[in-house]
């Protein structure tokens, strides 16, 4: 039996290997350096990460705070994906020219479009700061004042240590606060679009596809970086150059096999992989459900109406993609986390981690731990939920509450700041109304409203509701507000925001949906924040030396690797279908042939632009087929990604870019909380379809001519 288990485990690690975890570029020399060789790397990590010659990461910036990008050519060409550019792209759409719709290509660099408040950091290099961090700092200081002098030392570091002038220091926390690292950045500001298909190729299959393998979307967009004279950072000018890259990828277009090594490099947002299994619990049964209510029932307005309305479309297709995106995932995830019994293994890791403890004697420092989370999240419970409704309804999908959201915040800062400050916001938030207006539509958000509130009511614990909400007529509130408030219309807000500051504030207060907001967030503020921000502290302190025991109890070779939170990562792994389910496997490939299976004439999901159907009847593939003769589109591997990977360039074994990472599998969405080797996949545009459509779609020579790619030797 024992030996049968043995050799079971054995083969689980032959076949996967050891995968999974998203590791800092710094820090790979030794067991991860060595664990890349063994799935086929050929590159040094010397080569992936160097303060001192130029490396791989010198090719990986994120783009504008959410998304990654990586540099294809010397003149500052950046690769991302279309739905990372897709704010951009729209923001240049009108009906006429709806460059979402038909795509946009520049053919001269004079063509290329400028995008003011988009921007593209760069990491120069990176550092263990952690004993700096926590100087002043022992493990007996009160956790309150702990956290403010290390907030303080933060804020001092920050300006304090050396960089040059055009740079910027940033510190971050790892392993739950027991780890700070300094990240040097260069942000450059001067982002142009270059060329981006039509929403039939970019975002095909749109939201019926969106994390689902088989997948056939060509997601991807094309920026450049423009520097100044000296390549350095600088504002939008027609002066600035093209900026020089301190590395760009070559493209390979020699093709890629099952179990071929590949990496991502990229900035991960946020995963919770050691949360303890009550929390995981919260999330599956309490948090997720309402979340996905909510959003449920936002989408269903919204799509209704932009199903009737091209205009309405166009205002709505890109908050309806980004509502919908999480709404999705967690639908996902919730059943990605029963089905593989996530919290039945946190609770055998959990009960294995106390046997340690015990066994070693450490009962006094983290004898409580497990007690203290239940305890906690217990309390925590209806905080959580409360500030979940709170944000889905009031600051996320609701856009009247958002802008009423927005004056209320305008008038704290008077009674907070004074009134410079105040005039200070008030001049900011008129500049940036015209654009939230451009896509506002009245009966829309009405009806919006109108589900959301009664959502908020019957779900939010009644301590924390406002007076008189209770009883709540929604479709009469609905009416009052979207008739008689001046949050819905531009002129009217306008107006709103015209006199000196006693008028503005008297004014804003006797507006119905200001007064809505107001009533809203103040008894938030008062009955959730402060009880959920004590709760929140005490957790952070249990999770922080929860960690720390996890780190120190673990066997020698265990791979604990710091949950992502922004900074550049890479992730390696295989090439690799799956199982889905019982009798189904997943192969890695897609191409083509799948798109046309998948057309639907018309549709606004599954069109296909007609130029690239001619192209799949002739075949004419050009140097971009695969060994069979088809187009590859794209494929999947077991690298361990997240939000904010997107646009992360997927490399081979040599560096060489091969394919753009988009999304992950839907059975796998689970990998923020739980990863699983067997079941987690990443998805990839593969780089041939990319260049297939720039060279033979668009007819985008002029791009092509700048990349450096590389071919498969020619046949005898
Ligand atoms: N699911 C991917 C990610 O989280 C792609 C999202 C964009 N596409 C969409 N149809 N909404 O960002
Ligand atoms: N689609 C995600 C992104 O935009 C990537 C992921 O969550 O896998 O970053």
């Amino acid at each position: 039996m024992r030996l049968i288990k043995l050799v079971v485990l054995f083969f689980i690690i032959q076949v996967h290997g050891q995968q999974g975890g998203m590791w800092l570029p710094n820090l790979l020399k030794g067991d991860r350096e060595a664990e890349m060789k063994n799935l086929g790397m050929k590159l040094t990590a010397e080569q992936i990460y160097s303060v001192n010659k130029s490396s791989l990461k010198d090719a990986v910036p994120q783009f504008d705070g959410g998304c990654t990008a990586e540099v294809i050519s010397d003149k500052g060409l950046i690769l991302t994906n279309h739905h990372c550019g897709y704010d951009n792209i729209q923001s240049h759409s009108t009906v006429e020219h709806d460059y979402l719709r038909d795509g946009f290509w520049a053919y001269k660099m004079e063509e290329e479009l400028p995008n003011p408040g988009v921007v593209v950091t760069f990491v120069v290099r990176i550092e263990d700061v952690t004993t700096k961090v926590l100087e002043g700092t022992t493990s007996s200081t009160p956790e309150a004042e702990k956290q403010k002098k290390i907030q303080q030392n933060i804020a001092e570091l920050t300006k304090t240590l050396p960089k040059e002038t055009w740079q910027e220091n940033l510190i971050k926390t790892f392993y739950d606060g027991n780890q700070y690292v300094l990240f040097v950045t260069e942000t450059f500001k001067d982002v142009r679009l270059v060329g981006a298909p039509p929403s039939s190729i970019g975002k095909f299959g749109s939201d019926t596809d969106n994390w689902v393998w088989p997948r056939h979307t060509g997601d991807f967009s094309l920026f450049r970086i423009y520097a100044d004279k000296n390549n350095r950072p600088a504002g939008y000018s027609t002066e600035n150059v093209p900026y020089k890259p301190k590395h760009f990828f070559p493209i390979s277009i020699k093709g890629i096999k099952e179990n071929d090594f590949t990496m991502v490099m990229g900035y991960p947002g946020r995963t919770q992989e050691y949360l303890p299994s009550y929390a995981v619990e919260q999330i599956v049964n309490t948090l997720n459900p309402v979340k996905i209510e909510v959003r449920d029932a936002a989408l269903k307005v919204q799509d209704r109406f932009m199903r009737k309305d091209q205009a309405i479309k166009i205002q709505y297709a890109s908050k309806y993609a980004s509502i919908a995106n999480y709404w999705k995932k967690w639908i996902g995830e919730t059943k990605g986390l029963k089905k593989s019994n996530a919290i039945a293994a946190k609770q055998k890791f959990e009960k294995e981690l106390t046997e340690k403890i015990n066994k070693v004697g450490k009962q006094a420092e983290y004898g409580n731990l497990l007690t203290d989370f239940q305890k906690n999240y217990a309390e925590i419970k209806e905080y959580a939920l409360a500030r979940d409704l709170f944000s889905e309804v009031v600051l996320r999908n609701t856009e009247s509450l958002q802008t009423g959201y927005k004056l209320y915040q305008l008038e704290q800062i008077l009674a907070n700041k004074g009134e410079q400050s105040f005039t200070d916001r008030k001049n900011t938030l008129s500049k940036g109304i015209d654009a939230f207006y451009k896509d506002y539509n009245n009966e829309v958000d009405k009806n919006v409203f109108e589900q959301l509130i009664t959502i908020y009511v019957n779900k939010m614990p009644k301590q924390f509701l406002p007076n008189g909400l209770e009883t709540l007529n929604a479709q009469q509130l609905a009416n009052d507000i979207y008739t008689q408030s001046s949050l819905t219309a531009l002129d009217k807000f306008r107006a709103l925001l015209e006199g000196d500051t006693q008028t503005v504030i008297s004014k804003i207060n006797t507006d119905k949906g200001y007064q809505l907001v107001k009533s809203l967030t103040d008894t938030y503020i008062k009955n959730v924040v402060p009880k959920l921000d004590e709760l929140s502290v005490k957790n952070a302190a249990t999770q922080r030396t929860y960690m720390k025991a996890i780190i120190e109890l673990s066997p020698k070779a265990a791979r604990i690797f710091p949950d992502a939170n922004s900074t550049l990562r890479v992730t390696y792994g295989k090439v690799k279908g799956y199982k889905p389910n019982d009798a189904v496997y997943y192969e890695p490939f897609t191409t083509l042939d799948g798109v046309m299976e998948k057309y639907i004439p018309g549709d606004y999901e599954f069109d296909v632009p007609q130029k690239l159907i001619d192209l799949y009847t002739a075949k004419d593939y050009g140097m971009y087929a695969n060994a069979n003769g088809k187009m590859p589109v794209a494929f999947i591997a077991t690298n361990h990604t997240t939000g904010g990977n997107s646009g992360s360039p997927a490399l081979d074994a040599n560096g060489n870019l091969i394919g753009l990472n988009f999304d992950r599998v839907w059975e796998g969405t689970m990998s923020d909380i739980y990863y699983s080797p067997e079941i987690c996949r990443n998805i990839m545009v593969d780089s041939r379809y990319v260049l297939f459509i720039i060279d033979k779609f668009a007819g985008a020579k002029n791009i092509i001519n700048e990349l450096k790619i590389i071919k498969p030797a020619l046949k005898k």
